[in-house]
């Protein structure tokens, strides 16, 4: 496996180790990785098969935080997040520095307008335009014809898919299912900053969305019960969570619907201090995950 900072060495890496005829796989990533990202270069192995290659980027791109935002305590551990990604098979690691991706007097972006709007994106504005640039940059940087996204961040992946239908992207993109760990929690780089009792009620997001599903498969259709029936269960078992939102959305454009269908998605966003977590469930889709 090779670490690359630079697109001269990117393109040098590609001419001398990727047959074009097969897939190159990216899986873009800000790194501090845990078993969630090790899943998507899984994934990717797969995509690529024996003859094709697996690229990982890691880079904390600064045009996707908010100036509140915790760009500059964001986890950076280049080092054993190598050794992880080489225990899973990944060729080559992009990790550059910000100079390399951007710019000082780049001018041109990437405006989302219509889903970027929504849940995230209504306390984080500018976030996803941030994700659809660095993603369109390294999209290009290194040349790959597939690329590996989570749907833990189902917005974002939207979002992507919109990027590359609207843009004719010719990258395949493949959604992989969220990983969690054995108490349901969602696997986050954040998760690290909850203290224990914070921890421990994190679990509750999974449990209320579980519980708002259940009431779904029952026959509640009603958005609203839905979401209102998510709040009460925080209220009552999450004593220490801020509510940033709960929407039950079409899972395709991210409209808010009122009648929850197979194809509505429930989707959150939870503060445990300063710590923003966020969950989804698609309500017509059986979970992979035991809890
Ligand atoms: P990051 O938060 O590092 O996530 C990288 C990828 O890992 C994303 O596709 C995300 O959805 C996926 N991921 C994170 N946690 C996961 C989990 N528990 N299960 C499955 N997949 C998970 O998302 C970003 O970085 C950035 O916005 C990026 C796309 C790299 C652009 O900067």
């Amino acid at each position: 496996m090779e670490i690359l900072t630079t697109l001269a060495n990117v393109h040098a890496w590609r001419q001398r180790n990727w047959d074009p005829s097969t897939p190159l796989v990216l899986v873009p990533t800000m790194g501090a990785l845990h078993e969630g990202h090790l899943m998507l270069m899984r994934e990717a192995k797969h995509l690529a098969g024996v003859a094709g290659k697996v690229a990982v980027s890691i880079f904390v791109n600064p045009t996707q935080f908010g100036p509140n935002e915790d760009f500059n305590r964001y986890p950076r551990e280049l080092e054993s997040d190598a050794a992880k990604c080489d225990s899973v098979g990944v060729d080559m690691i992009f990790a550059p520095d910000p100079g390399e991706v951007y710019a000082p007097d780049r001018s041109l972006s990437v405006l989302e307008t219509e889903l970027s709007k929504r849940l995230c994106g209504a306390s984080r504005p500018g976030h996803f335009d941030g994700v659809c640039l660095v993603v369109l940059k390294l999209f290009n940087m290194v040349g790959c014809t597939h690329a590996v996204f989570g749907k833990k961040d189902y917005q974002q992946l939207a979002i992507i898919r919109r990027m590359v239908r609207d843009l004719n992207v010719p990258v395949i993109l493949k959604g992989s299912e969220t990983i969690r760990e054995p108490d349901g929690l969602a696997m986050s780089s954040r998760n690290r900053y909850l203290t224990p009792e914070e921890r421990m009620q994190a679990v509750e997001i999974r449990r209320g969305l579980l519980a708002a599903k259940d009431a779904w498969r029952k026959g509640e259709a009603s958005a609203q019960v839905l979401k209102d029936g998510f709040v009460d269960h925080l209220q009552k078992h999450a004593p220490l969570h801020q509510l940033d939102y709960i929407e039950c959305v079409n899972k395709d454009n991210l409209a808010g619907i009122e009648r929850a269908d197979a194809h509505a998605l429930l989707a959150t966003a939870v503060f445990f201090g300063k710590t923003r977590l966020i969950d989804n469930l698609e309500l017509g889709v059986a979970s992979s995950h035991p809890i």
